[in-house]
């Protein structure tokens, strides 16, 4: 990851660059420049009053002449004014392309906006409304206003939906981008569920960081098994290694092959064979480097070996890092169904560094993204609901995102961690919320089951599709929704369908272990956001709705 040297905010005026800006220079105890300030303590006069004497093309002089400076400085964060970044030329290399330039943008609904900049002005007696907004109906020009800008704003590394979160916190992501950048402090997230708690590190860089993350949990641990499959293992188990070492750790490989047949009684016993024969005691370590399904099997031969000893998930692939290496679910399939033997054994350490995500194959970074999909659905209903933020998220940084473009991916995988540690926290048993998380796979755990070759996030994202039009059918979402859903799952190159025969589906629905009492238990979109539980949707609906995704192009 390069340093960052500068961050420079981009967004439409009320979306909060000025405020953001000085908060996230103070905590960096970097030089703070907001430009509009800038040309008006040059100029001697408000924005408002230049742009009347002068007119609007000498204004976006001074504001061009004004950021390109200001970008030559290094330690700054500079807020920038709303339309000062359409010029094409200030993203040139001596603008904001300029190395260790990160550009920020701060995206904001125009209703919050002029919201926010009436309440501004009510309060400090300052217009910031731009010349352009004044009029009738200022939510609706500055709707067209940010239409037409977008393009530029989209230019930005990140974008960040800062409709429901507060200035601090906005400002305290930011500085985490950098802290993360230079691979200084690692920051964590904790859950805490009854059966122990996590303290999960997402950072690109961590890996290398690995062995002393791993020693400040267990001081006196010595040996260490590092578990992996036969593609990961060639690729990761070097640098693993290396970062073991230097903490003093000398970690024996176990392989296993690649894919979901490890997950099998086959496999857990030669893991056991091994961790056994080698007389591992209770105060070793288990680490976990590969996708969900090593980190199922051996997150459950660490659960079991000797009634539980030490694990670390180092989750490799993107459903791993944002799904299945944390929240203390472990197991193994068997011939009846998937995942129906295994343990809740928390992780003590989770080390998920993104840049492992550079030697994932296409088809399974793809297939990640549904699992990401799934949570930023679910948001609203989830103790992180406040922010609802996720779904707008994705749709903004959907290009970035799926070409791992950075600080982009390390933000949506952080956040994904905080939401699935908040949910798990809240309900580590799947009494309550935790159900959520099954959005999708009701569905998709049995299209997976029938064996149509696909990938888990790729049958997950049919069961999404197939719950979205669930839901409009039994009403409790609107079509619109599906539209949304469809749309994102597209963007991140999820497929719309398979060939599968549905009887066989529906029959593998009936073993799924999710069913409550007997009945199959929904889990479907709600009007306005997050999601729904239902028992009682009719079998013809359920057809209707797998006719959807399975045997036949979607419309
Ligand atoms: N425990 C949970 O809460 C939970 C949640 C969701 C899914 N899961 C389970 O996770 C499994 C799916 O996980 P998955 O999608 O990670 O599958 P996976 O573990 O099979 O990994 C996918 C493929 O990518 C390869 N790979 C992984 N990381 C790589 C990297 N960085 N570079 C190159 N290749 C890499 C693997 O070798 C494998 O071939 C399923 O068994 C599912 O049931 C568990």
């Amino acid at each position: 990851m390069p340093v960052v040297e500068r961050i420079v905010l981009v967004g439409v005026s009320g979306s909060g660059k000025s405020t953001v800006g000085r908060v996230v220079a103070a905590g960096l105890g970097w030089a703070s420049l907001d430009t509009d300030a800038a040309i008006e303590a040059a100029r001697g006069r408000s924005v408002p009053e230049l742009f009347a004497t002068e007119g609007e093309a000498a204004f976006r002089g001074w504001e061009r002449e004004t950021l390109l400076a200001a970008v030559a400085r290094a330690s700054v964060v500079i807020a920038t004014g709303g339309g000062a970044t359409v010029d094409p030329a200030v993203w040139g290399p001596d603008g904001l392309g300029r190395a260790g330039t990160l550009v920020v943008g701060l995206d904001v609904s125009p209703a919050v906006a002029i919201a926010r900049m009436a309440e501004q002005h009510r309060r400090d007696g300052v217009t910031t409304d731009r010349p352009l907004l004044a009029g009738d109906d200022p939510v609706g020009r500055m709707a067209a206003m940010k239409a037409v800008r977008q393009r530029a704003y989209d230019r930005a590394g990140i974008t960040l939906i800062v409709d429901r979160v507060g200035a601090d916190e906005v400002a305290a992501e930011i500085r985490g981008m950098v802290v993360a950048a230079d691979d200084g402090a690692l920051p964590g997230i904790t859950l805490d569920a009854p059966s122990g708690s996590s303290r999960i590190v997402v950072a690109p860089g961590s890996l290398a960081r690995l062995g002393t993350l791993a020693r400040e949990r267990w001081p006196r641990a010595g040996r260490v098994w590092i578990v992996t499959d036969d593609r990961v293992g060639p690729l990761h188990v070097p640098a693993a290694t290396a970062a073991l070492g230097e903490a003093g750790f000398t970690p024996a490989i176990v392989t296993v092959p690649t894919g979901e047949g490890s997950k099998s009684l086959r496999w857990l016993g030669a893991v056991y064979d091994r961790l056994l024969g080698d007389g591992i005691e209770r105060g070793d370590l288990v680490v976990a480097l590969g996708g969900g399904v090593v980190g199922d099997l051996a997150g459950f031969a660490a659960a079991t070996c000797l009634r539980g000893v030490g694990l670390v998930q180092v989750p490799t692939s993107l459903l791993a890092m944002v799904d299945s290496s944390m929240g203390g679910k472990t197991g193994i399939n068997h011939a009846v169904g998937k995942n129906l033997i295994g343990a809740f054994y928390q992780p003590p350490l989770v080390v998920a560094d993104p840049a492992l995500l550079a030697t994932l194959p296409e088809r399974e970074l793809v297939s990640g993204w549904a699992e990401v999909i799934k949570h930023a659905v679910i948001q609203a209903s989830t103790p992180e609901g406040e922010r609802n933020d996720l779904l707008p998220f994705l749709e903004r940084n959907a290009t970035r995102l799926a070409t791992l473009g950075e600080p982009a991916l390390s933000y949506a995988i952080r956040r994904n961690v905080a939401l699935k540690a908040a949910v798990v926290t809240a309900d580590e048993r799947e009494a309550g919320i935790r159900a959520y998380l099954n959005f999708g796979h009701t569905l998709g755990h049995a299209i997976e089951a029938a064996g149509y070759r696909l990938l888990h996030g790729e049958a997950i994202a049919l069961g999404m599709r197939a719950a979205a039009r669930i839901g409009a059918a039994v009403e409790t979402c609107d079509e619109g929704t599906v539209a949304r859903l469809d749309a994102l799952l597209d963007a991140y190159g999820l497929p719309r369908t398979t060939e599968a025969d549905a009887d066989a589906v529906l029959a593998l629905m009936g073993s799924d272990k999710k069913r409550a009492a007997g009945r199959q238990r929904w889990v479907l979109p709600a009007t306005g956001g997050g999601v729904c539980l239902r028992e009682d949707v009719p079998e013809g609906v359920v057809r209707g709705a797998l006719g959807a995704v399975i045997g036949r192009a979607m419309g």
